[in-house]
């Protein structure tokens, strides 16, 4: 009965099961992973039960998010104790950031792979399931885990496309048409040179470093050319883009802009996250206006109100810098979509400074804000030398007092674009219940089920160019597909709408 079973398992795909945490960029490295896990054989799973490769790509920007990893390495423990031919591998921020004392507390563990030695996970998972399926117990471990972060110096020169296994992981994406997807992202920089005292992204992903335009237009043009309808440019600071050609030429952010837009005609839209504010060129926004397909949003984090704490996190601008940039920014375009982040009870924030966070808040009228609150991080310059000193119930109340204020200014937003027709992407079935029938709030959180109008009407929800989301009663088979629609009804997150023919 083993051998039968051991026999058959080979014949059969291997199970892999893929948890991502965190930013756009990690969604994106997922899916290069999981590209080269296919190609070896292995097949995506939804669940982590009798799962071969458990792998979780993770995040370390606030402690809340690491947390989520500790426990579900925990709960391993025991699954992989009857099942030890599994291999367990923590990739991303976290591995970067805690290195092998990971396996000092999670002995079951097998991988640890940051973000800048993602080309190498196959390799490791290969050896890694070997040396589990040998393996007699599972506590046997040093000959079995396997480590590989960065600690910064590989990438820290400029890159030589070439030769950088990372550019290659990039460039070597794979998607079909039969996918069904629409919406893709494309990494023009990795890394980060600000240093934003708060913030562990520095140490995790490293120096900053531009991809080169070529290579970006290449990727861009065969995911247009693929059937994407959207392709999302990122980086940590996207509009600090600045390539320089070995002649000595810099190809700008807003430089990159015109030619992908000129470049792939065939794509109807393109947007860039996340955008750094003193970065913000007047050519970038002129860039926006000029050429159509590029959609009019901007995530560009403000993070504070107060000058004195944006001095303290290492911003270098003031209120009154980034404000004179929206208020740029909506007179050239008026029609703009805006979004922000904000860190509530950064150390010595007072309760002064933290109502200088709510009016700028209130003056910038973002379509949305995303709104944190402090959390040290182990090795950044703010938990070095400032005591995290604010009580967490008074971060909690500002955290929600800034929400209160966001969610009025969001209704308003959406109140004002009813009677507006708007061309959206189709991204599938929606469960929302339509405007007068449910509490507002529970509808967004719980994403309540509702029944359709009649058997070929389906809700369904779409996104427009200024990230909005719509939902609209339609034939399924227009999902992938870019359609106008009347907006009717308005909530503080959704709007509802009628397909115009
Ligand atoms: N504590 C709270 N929020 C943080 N962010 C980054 N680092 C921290 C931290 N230590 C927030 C910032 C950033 C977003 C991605 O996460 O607002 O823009
Ligand atoms: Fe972190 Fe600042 Fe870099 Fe953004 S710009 S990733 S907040 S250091």
């Amino acid at each position: 009965n083993h051998c039968f079973f051991g026999a058959s398992r080979r014949l059969m795909k291997r199970r892999l099961y893929l948890e991502t945490f965190g930013c756009q960029m990690n969604v994106l490295d997922s899916e290069l992973v999981l590209n080269q896990l296919r190609a070896m054989g292995y097949e995506q799973v939804s669940t982590r039960d009798g799962a071969d490769v458990v792998i979780y790509n993770t995040c370390s920007v606030r402690e809340h998010v690491e947390q989520k990893v500790w426990s579900r390495l925990g709960e391993l423990r025991e699954i992989k104790a009857s099942a030890p031919h599994m291999v367990i591998g923590v990739i991303g921020c976290m591995a970067e950031r805690e290195g092998t004392d990971i396996f000092r507390r999670y002995p079951h563990l097998d991988i640890l792979c940051g973000p800048g030695e993602l080309d190498k996970l196959p390799a490791m998972v290969q050896s890694a399931a070997l040396s589990n399926s040998n393996a007699t117990s599972p506590t046997n471990t040093t000959a079995r885990q396997v480590a590989l972060t960065g600690k910064n110096t590989r990438r820290s020169t400029t890159l030589q496309a070439a030769e950088d296994g990372l550019e290659t992981l990039d460039l070597s994406r794979s998607f079909s048409p039969a996918d069904g997807r629409t919406q893709a992202y494309v990494r023009i920089t990795r890394g980060c040179n600000k240093f934003c005292s708060y913030c562990i992204v520095p140490f995790t992903r490293g120096a900053e470093v531009h991809r080169p335009p070529q290579n970006i237009i290449e990727e861009v043009r065969r995911l247009a050319d693929g059937g994407y309808l959207e392709v999302t440019l990122l980086g940590q600071t996207v509009n600090h883009y600045a390539y320089q050609h070995g002649d000595g030429r810099t190809t700008t952010f807003a430089d990159l802009l015109y030619q992908i837009h000129e470049a792939v005609p065939q794509l109807p839209r393109l947007r860039f996250v996340t955008s750094f504010p003193r970065d913000f060129t007047v050519e970038a926004l002129q860039a926006m206006r000029d050429c159509q397909r590029i959609c009019r949003y901007l995530h560009i984090p403000a993070q504070s109100g107060s000058d004195r704490v944006l001095r303290l996190m290492n911003r270098g601008y003031t209120a009154g810098q980034y404000i004179e940039l929206i208020d740029r920014a909506r007179e050239m375009m008026p029609d703009i979509s805006l979004a922000s982040d904000f860190i509530v009870g950064f150390p010595t924030e007072t309760e002064e400074e933290f109502q200088m966070t709510v009016e700028l808040t209130k003056h910038c009228r973002f379509k949305n804000s995303f709104i944190f609150k402090y959390s040290p991080r182990p090795g950044t310059h703010a938990a070095q030398k400032y005591p995290d000193d604010i009580p967490d119930e008074v971060k909690r109340r500002r955290n929600n007092e800034l929400l209160a204020v966001q969610g009025e200014i969001c209704a308003a937003n959406n109140a004002a674009m009813v009677g507006q027709t708007v061309d959206i992407i189709v991204e599938g079935e929606g469960s929302l219940a339509s405007p007068p029938a449910v509490d507002a709030v529970k509808v967004e959180l719980g994403w309540e089920k509702r029944k359709a109008q009649s058997s070929d009407q389906k809700q369904l929800i779409g996104r427009t160019r200024g990230d909005q989301i719509v939902a609209f009663n339609a034939d399924p088979k227009l999902i992938g597909k870019i359609v106008n629609v009347k907006i009717t009804a308005a909530r503080q997150m959704t709007l509802f709408g009628e397909l115009v023919n």
